[in-house]
């Protein structure tokens, strides 16, 4: 079994669920599990560990934040029934990379919390807390599906931003490439698209499904559905991806006409102008459709991503070094948000089957391998 093969198969059951995705919710308790672990694989290799009273958790090679420091790693939390290379495959990896490097090298690794915003609604809440780009006191207030509060299960109000973060000379994240654009085993991440979440809030009027009429209806369901569909079709037509993933309806009974469809829109394109002109469109369209239908809309920007453009001159290198293609993203991660602070670069490495955000996400272990080789060379390189 290689190196690999084996510290993946000691956390691969972690938060497993029947479906054969990954229930890992930040600052739960399979998601706790794969800290301990992480503090495990620090102490073995004699690696300090840190918080940052953030909730983001940090190994290191040397004095915690020397300067010229280069951080790596990722995050350990899942989507709903995500796939297990989401995140964990860049912790390993940094582990393993740090086994191939010399002693004296100065290396960070970090597990960022809540980079899906699967609990708390933010994505890459760790690390905008870290980089001073999210309010403390809104991220302490940001509640989960059961009303807990990011503070609460962090036990403080998050400190914030963090001075140390200019100390470092690079960051590096490897990460499963989540779509079908890496054909070779590894490659290197050129930009990330401009996206975001906007809470729909779809208000009508609760009523007896077999009573009421269908002309005397002010149905919700019907004006989300046609917003679904709107965003679609507004997508398709702007080149650009629009998704509803999440749907909560009040009173949420068969028998009922709903008081309210609060759906979640998510919206990406390459450009700021392309996505803004497609969030536009879509509200538009669905604001129009509501007074049709005698429902209100409301929409709240949840969090919004502008367009990341990774340190170019660090991208060209790195791929010339690794003799790897250079490829864009849609999927968003903490190191578009280091990157507007740190020069920063990612690894792919390639996901034969093109899902990810589901059980069906996959890598052989020839290409995390490979990953691992590439992540080795580069923090050889850059420190
Ligand atoms: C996170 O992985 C995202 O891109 O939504
Ligand atoms: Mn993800
Ligand atoms: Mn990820
Ligand atoms: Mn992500």
């Amino acid at each position: 079994m290689s190196e690999f093969a084996k510290l993946w198969a000691e956390i691969a059951p972690i938060g497993r669920a029947g479906s054969g995705g990954y229930l890992r919710y930040a600052l739960t308790t399979p998601e706790l599990t794969l800290r301990d672990w992480f503090r495990a694989q620090a102490a073995r290799r004699d690696m300090t560990v840190t918080e940052d009273g953030n909730g983001n958790l940090f190994a290191w090679r040397g004095e915690p934040w020397a300067p010229g420091t280069v951080l790596t790693g990722s995050h350990f939390d899942s989507v709903p029934h995500g796939g297990g290379y989401d995140g964990p495959l860049g912790i390993v990896s940094a582990f393993l990379a740090v086994d191939k490097i010399d002693k004296d090298r100065k290396v960070g690794i970090a597990a960022f919390v809540e980079e899906e915003g699967g609990r708390f609604g933010v994505p890459c809440l760790g690390s905008r807390l870290f980089t001073g780009v999210i309010d403390p006191e809104r991220a302490a207030a940001l509640t989960d599906r059961d009303g807990v509060t990011f503070g609460e299960a962090l036990g403080r109000r998050p400190a914030g931003a963090l001075p140390e973060i200019g100390q470092l000379a690079a960051v590096i994240e490897l990460h499963i490439e989540q779509g079908r654009a890496l054909e070779v085993p590894v490659g290197v991440a050129s930009a990330i698209w401009p996206h975001g979440r906007w809470r729909m809030d779809f208000a009508g009027v609760g009523d007896h499904a077999g009573t009421t009429r269908m002309t005397d209806r002010r149905d919700p369901m019907l004006t989300f559905a046609f917003a679904v569909l709107a965003a679609n079709k507004e997508a398709r037509l702007a080149g650009a991806h629009a998704t509803v993933g999440r749907v909560q309806a009040e009173p949420n009974a068969t028998n009922a006409i709903p008081s309210l469809v609060r759906g979640w829109l998510d919206a990406r394109a390459a450009d700021t102008a392309t996505l803004d002109r497609l969030v536009d469109a879509v509200v538009k369209k669905a604001t129009e459709r509501a007074g049709r239908d005698g429902t209100e809309l409301t929409v709240t920007a949840e969090s919004v991503t502008g367009e990341v453009t990774f340190d170019n001159e660090l991208a060209e290198r790195i791929a010339a070094r690794l003799k790897a293609p250079i490829l864009p993203t849609g999927a968003g991660h903490d190191a578009g948000v280091l990157s507007g602070h740190v020069p920063t670069a990612m690894l792919f490495v390639r996901n034969p089957t093109g899902v990810s955000h589901s059980p069906a996400e996959h890598a052989s272990d020839a290409d995390c391998e490979a990953g691992i080789e590439a992540l080795a060379t580069v923090l050889d390189d850059l420190t």
